[in-house]
């Protein structure tokens, strides 16, 4: 076992608590200055001197090679063997060859050559390549990979060993294409739902927050040399989910104790589980009430140096974002001095890196960057690829490397959607009877690319057909086995078809993929359902109200204003982004033999301008809401405050 290489004592702390409670209070900070924290992984006398011994020996150029990270689509082999790249990433749609299909063997075949580059360089010591992708709900760019409900749909699920779980199957999936480092988990407090990644927060509550946080490093992590382990990275330092009006990549306006006891939240507890890379957010800080600025964090040596550093004491790798340096005024995205100083040790940079490299080690021979601080980088990043065991073997030696089956989670993933939706509302309709005749209607009963969002195959979750996804189940699928064949009519806009002939509908309503700034609802635009999607409006009014009773599901990355669809509904279900297992949402629907378990992990509006989670908010539904079979409770016809074209303010 590799470890014993570092001793027991190495990967014992890791496993260490790897318990929380369910609702992670136990986990939170509470002072209102950082804690000091020291890593969990003792530093290695023997591995620290090899480390030395390998930075002594290399040139300038080989230094900034290894802080330099490009995507797969613009660095071949041959470059990181000329070039001594020291990690490449797969952003969100990039495979081997561009192939979206691209079996498990080609990835891990692009993964040896990029290894076998990386170790015939001219240098006096050889150092692996590290391979980082964003396999933020399972594998999301492979095709057949099971992929989970995202976060925001966990977090309703309030189960820090189902994330565990899911850790190690995600990481599973990794392995088997080659890849040794996941962007995982996002820890993220969303605070405003017009940003555009709220889907990605597990929840509002930091206390969700930081109970996935260490069960998810755990899980992918274990004891980091196993061979189905991967690296695992706590991101987007610090404070991405609080940015003002959910503005994506925006400036937060926190105060130092909320951005310490809140946004740093799931920081803590990931550290202190041995999370070995940090990624810096797009976002600035400006605590505002104390006047301070810190400006972007791509270029904030207080966050990222003293604090992320010093106080919390992290000894591994900070990565930055997809060309994130080039938001620190002055800055390029080949060029960033300023964020090699603040203490970013590896730069994202997807396709400038040859001039990244040749501006950075001119940045050094002139006196604008230290050496010591390149050194320290190079340090940070040898020390993570020695306590990753990436120097023992190439990645793809793996017993999951090349093997399909490693990509299926398919169980694992249909319990995670149960466990992750939410009863908002059932007027006695729900659990259908196998043998019922159902209409089913809504484009989204048939998408799995309305079922899986953002982040799943490419980068926007767009562009993707069912049989892309290679053995995801839709909601459709589901229910026609569930119910029989026979007994399920589906009808995409519900046009011409005649409900009363049913014993029930079943309406699947759904946001249409996004990432990132892409899913912003950006002010002063009103966050209702039936407004940014009124073909779902349109569908529904064709079915309610004649005499059958109506079960919404609704698809999305949000809690959006929904009160006008709820009140046309007689079940309602918030299903968030649920994967690829529909078969989970079919189980809770039909026979009765699961019960809804999930309960809101975010505040759900009652005003489509009411974005935020403060004392005036206006409130819905409150977080921690869920009914079940075993807990019905009627719901009246909510109320129908108007939808304006624009929002006054967003409370
Ligand atoms: C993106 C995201 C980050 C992701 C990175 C690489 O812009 O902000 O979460 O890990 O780029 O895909």
């Amino acid at each position: 076992m590799k470890a014993a290489r570092y001793g027991l004592w190495f990967i014992l702390p890791l496993l260490a608590g790897c318990t929380a409670t369910t609702d992670g209070s136990d986990l939170l900070w509470r002072g209102t200055d950082w804690p000091t924290l020291h890593s969990p992984i003792a530093r290695d006398a023997a591995m620290e001197a090899r480390i030395a011994g390998i930075v002594r020996g290399m040139t300038l150029e080989q230094k900034i090679g290894q802080m330099t990270q490009p995507d797969i689509r613009s660095v071949t082999p041959d470059d990181v063997r000329r070039y001594y790249i020291g990690s490449v990433l797969n952003g969100g749609g990039a495979w081997p060859g561009m192939k979206k299909d691209a079996p498990v063997t080609a990835w891990t075949a692009l993964s040896d050559a990029y290894y076998r580059a990386s170790m015939s360089t001219d240098m006096a010591v050889q150092i692996p390549v590290i391979w980082g992708t964003d396999a933020v709900h399972g594998h999301g760019n492979v095709a057949g990979a099971t992929l989970f409900p995202h976060n925001i749909g966990l977090g309703a699920a309030r189960d820090p060993d189902l994330i565990q779980r899911i850790g190690r199957a995600t990481a599973r999936q990794v392995r088997a294409t080659g890849i040794s480092w996941v962007f995982a988990p996002t820890l993220a407090v969303g605070e405003n739902r017009r940003w555009g990644r709220t889907y990605e927060s597990y929840s509002s509550d930091p206390a969700i927050v930081a109970a996935y946080s260490r069960a998810l490093v755990h899980g992918l992590q274990g004891g980091l040399t196993g061979d189905g382990d991967v690296v695992a990275t706590a991101k987007h330092y610090l404070g991405d989910g609080g940015t003002f009006d959910g503005v994506d990549q925006g400036e937060n306006r926190a105060t130092r104790t909320h951005m310490i006891q809140v946004h740093g939240a799931g920081y803590y507890p990931a550290l202190k589980a041995g999370v070995q890379t940090v990624m810096v957010s797009y976002s600035s800080w400006n605590d505002v009430a104390a006047g301070n600025d810190y400006g972007k964090m791509h270029g904030s040596r207080a966050l990222v140096t003293e604090v992320l550093k010093g106080k919390l004491g992290f000894d591994g790798l900070v990565v930055s974002d997809w060309n994130g340096i080039q938001q620190v005024p002055g800055c390029t995205k080949d060029h960033c001095p300023q964020a090699v100083n603040a203490g970013v040790d590896l730069i994202m940079v997807p396709d400038d890196w040859k001039a990244f490299i040749a501006n950075t080690v001119a940045d050094v021979r002139e006196g604008r960057i230290a050496m010591t601080r390149i050194d320290d980088a190079v340090t940070r990043i040898l020390r993570v690829k020695l306590r990753a065991g990436l120097f023992d073997h190439s990645p793809v030696a793996s017993a999951f490397a090349g093997r399909a089956e490693a990509l299926d989670a398919r169980e694992l993933g249909r319990e995670a959607v149960r466990k992750s939706v939410v009863l908002l509302k059932n007027q006695g309709v729900l659990p259908l009877a196998p043998g019922k005749r159902v209409l089913v209607v809504g484009a989204s009963a048939d998408s799995l690319s309305n079922q899986t969002g953002g982040w799943s195959l490419t980068w926007q979750g767009t562009e993707n057909s069912n049989a892309d996804f290679k053995g995801g189940t839709t909601l459709l699928a589901a229910l026609r086995d569930a119910l029989g064949a026979s007994n399920v009519t589906f009808s995409k806009d519900a046009v011409g078809v005649d409900p009363s002939s049913f014993d029930a509908v079943v309406a699947v309503l759904g946001e249409t993929p996004y990432a990132e700034y892409n899913g912003d609802v950006r002010a002063p635009k009103p966050v209702a359902h039936s407004a940014l999607h009124p073909a779902d409006l349109a569908v529904l009014q064709r079915v309610s109200g004649k005499g059958v009773p109506v079960v919404s599901v609704l698809y999305s990355g949000r809690p959006a204003y929904a009160n006008d669809l709820i009140n046309l509904s007689d079940a309602f279900i918030a299903a968030f982004l649920p994967g690829t297992e529909g078969e989970g949402l079919a189980d809770l629907l039909v026979g009765g033999r699961h019960d809804f378990t999930g309960r809101l992990s975010f505040a759900w509006p009652g005003s489509a301008c009411s974005t935020g989670e403060n004392t005036d908010s206006i409130v819905q539904f409150a977080r921690g809401y869920g009914l079940s079979y075993a807990r019905p409770s009627r719901v009246d016809a909510l109320p129908l405050p108007s939808v304006p074209t624009t929002c006054k303010t967003s409370p």
